[in-house]
């Protein structure tokens, strides 16, 4: 029997990495020791004073139960506390924080709370898919504002026809940015509460990678500036900042009556995070921050030897200052793809294509700084024997 899928669905292209991860064990079956740049996911472990108090909860049976869906007040106000002690922003636990299972479960979910079939929402491209995943799925429409190196991958606000913003409801933003690792001034944070302020759009600010910075560059939070909490949230998670991909807890914070509508949109689809990671989480925001600094350096160290190998073969690539990605230009004669392709092909090492971003991300790929520095000085060696010097 074959089943007719909704109309939602099939519009939905399978999850980027999905296809990365299917490529990958291809080749490992075919005995090639495959190099992955491919997936941002932190290869170091939890501190381990995140993870004794995971264990010491999970033994607890009160924490054995249904979670609230909206957090423990503990772990909002970690949240809360931690905002104050790094970005100096107030804000009220009880209704301006919600947990996610994760940040990305929040990202895909917030469309469902403010758009309808058919409506608009701006989403940066090249930008994370999650935005416009989850808004396709809520029936709206993404317009893709395209970003380009010559605004250092900032929002050009200017650029967006003013039908446009007149009905769009929602916009995503990403500061410090995947996959291009820009960085934002308060200005341009500024400029974006002016612009949402004008057309009454609501700001979804995703700072998943503010804490992943280098040469003491510290990123701002959206949230700092006057007037973002009336019109907009920010997300984010533990996952970047303490190696917790796995954990699956984050957060919105920001608007109270966006913050309110997505934790009653949660209570009718999950039941919140286990209390014990919870806990664990909260740990993570309120203890020592020394496992931060010690894992930017190991970071920066690798950052350093991609980028600097790579410009040794022919790039000119600026080291970014935060994320754990590093976004370059194909060399003549490729497409996104079949660079991608060829580095698989001749070197065993997996990039991602630029326009598994978007449409805009054509001409570019993207490496994530996740994996051991002997690896990398191994992927620069086998790129040089297989590409040799490249040219633009
Ligand atoms: C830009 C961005 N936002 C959000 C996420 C989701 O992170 P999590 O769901 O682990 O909080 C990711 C993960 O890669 C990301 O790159």
């Amino acid at each position: 029997m074959k089943f007719a899928e909704a109309e939602r669905i099939k519009n939905l292209p399978p999850y980027l990495f999905a296809r990365i991860e299917r490529l990958i064990a291809e080749k490992k079956k075919a005995g090639v020791d495959v190099i992955s740049l491919g997936i941002g996911d932190p290869d170091r472990p939890t501190p381990a004073h995140i993870v004794d108090v995971l264990i010491a909860e999970s033994q607890n049976p009160a924490n054995h139960q249904y979670p609230s869906s909206v957090g423990l007040l503990r772990y909002r106000s970690a949240v809360a506390e931690w905002y104050k002690n790094r970005f100096g922003v107030e804000l009220d636990p009880a209704t301006e924080v919600v947990s996610l299972l994760g940040s990305k479960e929040g990202i895909a979910h917030i469309s469902w709370c403010y758009l309808d079939p058919g409506d608009t929402v701006i989403v940066p491209d090249p930008g994370y898919p999650v935005y416009s995943g989850g808004a396709i799925l809520a029936g709206a429409k993404p317009y893709y504002v395209p970003i380009y190196p010559k605004d250092g991958y900032l929002v050009d606000f200017d650029s967006i026809p003013p039908d446009v913003a007149k009905r769009a409801k929602m916009m995503f933003l990403n500061y410090p940015n995947n996959p291009t690792g820009a960085v934002a001034t308060g200005e341009f944070f500024q400029r974006a509460i002016e612009f949402a302020l004008k057309y009454e759009i609501l700001i979804c600010h995703d700072a998943a990678y503010s804490e992943v910075a280098y040469d003491g560059y510290r990123p701002p939070s959206f949230l700092q500036f006057p007037g973002a909490k009336e019109v907009g949230i920010e997300f984010h998670s533990v996952s970047k900042t303490y190696n917790m991909t796995g954990w699956r807890v984050g957060w919105a914070a920001g608007n109270p009556d966006v913050i309110e509508a997505l934790g009653r949109l949660k209570s009718n689809i999950d039941s919140g995070v286990f209390q014990a990671i919870q806990y664990a989480a909260a740990a993570g925001l309120t203890g020592p921050q020394d496992s931060v600094a010690e894992q930017n350096a190991i970071y920066q160290e690798r950052r350093d030897v991609l980028v600097e190998g790579l410009n040794s073969l022919g790039w000119s690539i600026e080291k970014p200052k935060a994320t754990f990605y590093v976004w370059a230009p194909v060399p003549k004669g490729y497409t996104s793809e079949s660079f991608a392709e060829t580095v698989l092909e001749k070197c065993g090492v997996v990039v991602t294509p630029g326009t598994g971003y978007g449409k805009n991300g054509a001409g570019y790929f993207r490496m994530a700084l996740t994996i051991k520095k002997e690896r990398i000085v191994e992927a620069i060696e086998r790129l040089k024997t297989g590409l040799g010097q490249v040219e633009f």
